[in-house]
């Protein structure tokens, strides 16, 4: 089961299913890791486990569409089953949701609906929510508003500031998105409307 991951940082999401897959019995190759900037971290993980890499910087393009087409290009040459954005920070276009979508899972850290967008943890602790999370979805066109696959929650602390909630919100994302990934590999799924089945 082939799966091409897209970061843009640490990769520590990368890391985890990097680790993963070096047992055999979890059934899935990374195939490649794909970034929109270069220097990351996450792509001298990927780099040191042999693993190919690419960069498409949106500002390297004359207009998003043809990044669209050069990211929708580069991820599909490596034939992937499943695309697993993973710290991924840039929306992707209707080439690449056209290609992807319903084989397009984002990891993002927060309980969704509530606090979508780039600071779920930092939202959750100022909103003073008492339990936070990650949640596993299927990318559409909207941002961080696809079906649901899996969440996982965990609790705010009295003592907690973005750092730690963070750091926990984390722990347990990584540890689902290996679940998942794996279940997914294994008995595959199917996406009717918002519902996701996974035999
Ligand atoms: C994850 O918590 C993800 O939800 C958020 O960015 C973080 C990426 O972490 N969008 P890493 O690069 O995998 O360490």
């Amino acid at each position: 089961f082939r799966i091409v991951v897209l970061i843009s940082g640490g990769g520590s999401n990368l890391a985890a299913l990097l680790e993963a897959c070096a047992d055999p019995a979890y059934g899935v190759r990374v195939v490649a890791v794909g970034a929109d900037r270069d220097g990351i971290a996450g792509l001298k993980t990927a780099s040191a486990a042999g693993v190919p890499t690419f960069a498409d910087r949106v500002k390297d393009y004359s207009a998003r569409a043809e990044w669209d087409q050069a990211l929708t290009g580069h991820v599909a040459a490596f034939e992937p089953d499943l695309v697993v954005s993973a710290g991924f920070l840039k929306l992707v276009g209707p080439l690449f949701l056209d290609r992807f979508e319903g084989r397009y899972v984002n990891t993002h850290n927060s309980l969704l609906p509530a606090f979508p967008g780039m600071n779920g943890p930092r939202d959750a602790l100022e909103y003073g929510v008492k339990i936070a999370g990650a949640t596993l979805f299927f990318v559409d066109a909207g941002v961080d508003t696809g079906p649901i696959l899996a969440q996982v929650a965990v609790p705010v602390l009295g003592d907690d500031d973005v750092d730690t909630l963070t750091e926990r919100i984390k722990t347990a994302e990584r540890a689902q998105l290996v679940e998942c990934v794996g279940r997914l590999a294994q008995h595959g799924w199917t996406l009717t409307g918002r519902k996701v089945t996974v035999p």
